[in-house]
């Protein structure tokens, strides 16, 4: 066992933790209110049956000590306290399938609406989050929250039904004895200490454990996903995931195992003195019967009511100590609830200017990822004006994503400003200024969804509009891949779902496209748009780019320097500033950075 300092904070974090229950349970009765005031109206009734049960046989075995002793006809109430005793039996068995209904309806009511609340808080969240492994894990076990805590509403019930059923049969034991009662409680307190202390054991492990349960999942995903299997099955892979998923689960299987024998030794231990409690009481009421001092019916009611009382009372006190336990876990969704994303609109936030007027200016813009301290840009200015086609050029992992991500406000700078019709991006609404922003990064989404939706996604109130998505597949070269599907707009793509087929990655890319020209943006953003597609349709869709884009802004960037030398301002950027800028002429003739790198590929050529 732990030590008395730790057990202190071990306390005071339980105890604090019970804070999270009142927020989870407002969430549990907006899930259902209908299902919990039912709920609750069964308990209360259903507590009071054992009360009643013991009552009614107390009355009826005085009865019958009495008819034994002076022999002569029955007395007819016995007739009708039997009748009272079968009815409360059945009603009690009535009202606990009655429980059991609305409990089942509960979880389902439960897990909808806590895994729909943390989808919704997570899409609001900011994009740096989930790029950090501690918010994975907050992530991970507020998912859980959805499920597994249901056994804590269980619990709650339960401890509702009875705490009643325990003061019920304890004003029973009180009324003839309160220090019997008095003796009962202490004997079961060991108990509730010993279960306490496991639970809470357990919920730290549970904690800790997080991490290598997310990586379990992960190689789970690697080990049988359709993405990896090409290069599980060619690399050999099999072999290296199963060995290392076995040593991380025996790991865990380790560690539970050790918990849960302590626990069994313990337990077993500490329950056995509660026992002795009711043994001991029981053993001096029989005592006090023989002596004549008490009928044979008061006998049975205080060995019921002890017997039941006690029972209820180590159970109330495991309730209680689950009920702290999992509300320790409750924090995980409680923190995760409270994540406040940092990119969001101000209060009095202005809509994105339409049209846009002067356009966009870079003001000594610099950006560090989180939690790294290279300057991915550095000290960055330029302007974009509204309808300037720009091409945006550089090696790798020299900022030119990153630039895009800030425009988009995915990010916000370091230090410095982005204008928008000279101001700051941070004042206008990011749902607004984002309407305003088609973007397709380089990793665009695959969806395993149909072909409708993979092209809708771009401007989602439009997914079943037809014409517009017919429209926006044949500017970006989709429609002929789209004419071929069997299933039209319905065909289900990808292969994670029955009667889904693949695309190639060119086939892919057509469809991302075909959202960007969906959205009908003022400003068309295109990381790498072309990286799969092939000669024929690269150029195609680059002969209508200018005409599609004629209204927008547009900044594209590629490394295929015939797409880019089309474009009206080329910008080269190099460690996260821009080393030279103008059209491909003046670039070409000033012999630089650009000229090298476009010789280069041109020399690949010839
Ligand atoms: N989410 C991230 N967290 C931390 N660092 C990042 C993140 N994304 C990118 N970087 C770093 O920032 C630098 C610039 O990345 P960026 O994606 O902007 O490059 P890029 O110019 O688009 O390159 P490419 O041509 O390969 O697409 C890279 O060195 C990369 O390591
Ligand atoms: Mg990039």
């Amino acid at each position: 066992m732990a030590s008395a300092s730790s057990q202190k904070t071990v306390w005071r974090d339980r105890l604090a933790a019970l804070r999270n229950v009142p927020p989870v349970l407002r969430l549990v009765w907006k899930a259902a209110p209908k299902v919990v005031a039912a709920g609750l109206a069964l308990r209360v009734v259903s507590a009071l049956t054992p009360l009643a049960a013991l009552a009614i046989s107390k009355w009826i075995i005085d009865l019958v000590v009495a008819a034994v002793k002076h022999p002569g006809p029955l007395p007819h109430q016995i007739w009708f306290l039997l009748g009272a005793e079968f009815l409360v039996a059945a009603l009690g068995n009535v009202l606990g399938r009655g429980i059991d209904y609305t409990d089942a309806r509960l979880a389902d009511e439960f897990t909808r609406e806590v895994s729909l609340r943390v989808m919704e808080h997570a899409a609001r969240l900011d994009l740096e989050s989930f790029e950090d492994p501690a918010f994975q894990d907050k992530l991970e076990r507020a998912r859980l929250q959805a499920t597994d805590r249901i056994g804590m509403l269980n619990s709650m019930g339960r401890l509702l039904l009875q705490s009643i059923t325990l003061v019920s049969l304890s004003i029973g034991v009180i009324v003839y004895s309160p220090w019997l009662f008095a003796v009962l409680v202490i004997c079961v307190a060991p108990a509730f200490a010993g279960e306490s202390h496991f639970a809470f054991r357990g919920y730290s492990l549970a904690h800790s454990l997080t991490p290598v349960r997310r990586e379990l999942d992960y190689l789970r995903i690697v080990g049988s996903g359709k993405e990896s299997a090409k290069e599980v099955k060619m690399f050999g892979l099999g072999g290296y995931l199963e060995n290392r998923y076995a040593t991380l689960t025996d790991g865990v299987i380790q560690k539970n195992r050790e918990l849960t024998r302590k626990r069994l030794w313990w337990g077993s231990a500490l329950a056995i003195i509660g026992s002795v409690g009711y043994y001991a009481s029981f053993a001096y009421l029989v005592w006090r019967t023989l002596l004549g001092e008490l009928s044979v019916g008061t006998l049975t009611f205080l060995a019921g009511a002890i017997a039941g009382s006690s029972n209820q009372l180590q159970s109330v006190f495991s309730l209680f100590s689950s009920i702290s336990d999992q509300a320790l876990f409750l924090t995980d969704l409680v923190d995760f609830l409270a994540v406040k994303p940092r990119i969001q609109s101000k209060p009095n936030a202005i809509m994105a200017p339409r049209p846009i007027r002067e356009g966009f200016e870079f003001r000594d813009v610099s950006f560090q990822y989180p939690g790294s301290t290279r300057l991915v840009l550095d000290h960055l200015n330029f302007r974009i004006e509204p309808g300037e086609h720009i091409a945006l050029v550089g090696e790798n992992g020299q900022g030119k994503t990153t630039l895009v991500k800030l425009m988009a406000r995915l990010y916000d700078p370091s230090s410095g400003v982005i204008l928008l019709d000279g101001v700051d991006l941070r004042e206008y609404s990011v749902e607004d200024l984002q309407r305003e922003i088609g973007v397709i990064f380089q990793d665009f989404v695959r969806y395993d969804m149909p072909a409708r939706m993979n092209i809708g996604v771009g401007r989602i109130e439009e997914t079943d509009q037809d014409e517009s998505l017919w429209t926006a597949a044949k500017k970006s070269r989709a429609d002929k891949t789209l004419e071929r599907l069997t299933g039209g707009l319905d065909q289900m793509l990808g292969r994670r779902f029955e009667g889904g087929v693949d695309l190639s990655g060119g086939e892919w890319q057509k469809f991302a496209l075909a959202r960007a020209y969906l959205r009908n943006a003022q400003v068309l953003i295109l990381d790498e748009p072309t990286a799969s597609l092939d000669a024929v349709a690269e150029s195609e869709v680059f002969a209508r780019f200018a005409d599609l884009a004629r209204n927008s802004t547009a900044i594209l960037i590629s490394h295929r320097f015939s797409t880019v030398r089309k474009a009206s301002r080329i910008v080269v950027l190099e460690g996260g500033r821009i080393r030279e800028q103008g059209t491909h002429e003046q670039l070409v003739t000033i012999r630089g950075r650009y000229a090298r790198l476009f010789e280069l590929q041109a020399a690949n050529y010839r």
